[in-house]
């Protein structure tokens, strides 16, 4: 199959959407792989170009609120309050399905996990179509999101026809999840573009989901995720500097430069220590260093608060063992 064209036209994205292709379309998180949500067929494809695992459910992104009421039998008042604040924005929300929502799309689930994405080219293209789509980040099964269309054409470009080119995402990393318990208390899935702060701010005490072994308390929230080919180790830079030999070794850092080390084979997140540009920079750092093909990244955890506690999550599955 030819490779993929990258480009901005939003009619051709539709038209390929509507015909049950796949197209990948920029987000502020991270790019996803998109395909008609109602269309089983294309649902099957979606799993099939990413080579994921049936398990693992796909988030439905919708236009705006009033046509998420057509895929949801009702959204629950704290839910509503959620919406109201963070959409459109990086936070999906579970919510009971509809019939018409396949048990495909939430792999069996009777929660399906709705987003209203922020990003222009998105949200008008999600418009002209007037069905919802469900995308997975645009990356094979495991391996780190992608923050462009680049990054999409390098792994998945023999495997769709067109990638909607919004430019570099703005968030970095993909949603926070949130679902509700029987007494409205907010419960985080996995944590993402909104910090447990902001969401307590709006929703009073939210607790987390624990990760616990190798097996995912949620569906597809597996341990290993987000790896680079390289051998990844996470921990206190100063304490894994001497166990690696200097020239063979990248380096993630929030801000520091490691003298020792080559300079192209190190990325800091964010030298002037924001958070938001750490994360905006993760995923490419992370593809970057991979490139290079060295023996070993080590990476340093950052403050886990904030949105440092969802780069943290990423930075610990991709050093988590793959088998
Ligand atoms: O920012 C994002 O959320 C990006 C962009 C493209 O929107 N999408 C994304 O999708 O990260 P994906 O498939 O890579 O991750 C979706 C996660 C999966 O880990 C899955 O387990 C969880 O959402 N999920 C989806 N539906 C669910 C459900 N019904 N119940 C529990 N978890 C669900
Ligand atoms: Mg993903």
């Amino acid at each position: 199959m030819p490779l993929a064209t990258i480009g901005t036209d939003i009619q051709k994205a539709a038209n390929l959407l509507r015909e049950g292709e796949l197209v990948a379309i920029p987000t502020e998180t991270v790019y996803g792989l998109a395909g008609n949500a109602l269309d089983t067929q294309a649902v099957t494809k979606i799993f099939e170009a990413k080579n994921r695992p049936s398990f693992n459910p796909l988030i439905v992104h919708c236009a705006n609120l009033e046509v998420v009421d057509r895929y949801v039998e009702h959204i629950p008042l704290m839910a509503r309050k959620a919406a109201a604040h963070f959409w459109p924005g990086p936070l999906t929300i579970l919510l009971p399905k509809k019939p018409i929502i396949h048990d495909l799309v939430t792999a069996g689930s009777e929660l399906v996990a709705i987003r209203i994405p922020s990003h222009p080219l998105t949200n008008s293209l999600l418009e002209e179509i007037d069905s919802p789509v469900a995308a997975p980040s645009a990356n094979p099964f495991g391996y780190i999101s992608p923050t462009n269309a680049h990054h999409v054409a390098d792994q998945l470009g023999d495997k769709i026809k067109y990638i909607l080119d919004g430019g570099n995402t703005l968030v970095g990393i993909e949603s926070t999840i949130i679902g509700f318990d029987e007494q409205g208390r907010g419960v985080v899935y996995r944590h993402g573009g909104i910090s447990k702060e902001a969401l307590e701010e709006v929703l009073g005490p939210v607790c987390s989901v624990k990760l616990k072994g190798k097996k995912p308390d949620a569906p597809g929230m597996l341990k290993s995720h987000y790896a680079p080919q390289t051998s990844f180790v996470l921990g206190d830079l100063d304490e894994l500097l001497p166990k690696f030999p200097h020239t063979k070794i990248g380096v993630i850092s929030f801000g520091r430069l490691i003298s020792t080390i080559p300079a192209n084979q190190q990325v800091m997140l964010s030298p002037k220590g924001s958070m938001a540009e750490a994360a905006r920079n993760l995923f490419a750092a992370m593809r970057k260093l991979d490139s290079l093909k060295l023996q070993t990244i080590i990476a340093e955890p950052l403050p886990e608060e904030g949105l440092g506690r969802a780069i943290n999550d990423r930075l610990r599955r991709a050093a988590a063992d793959k088998n």
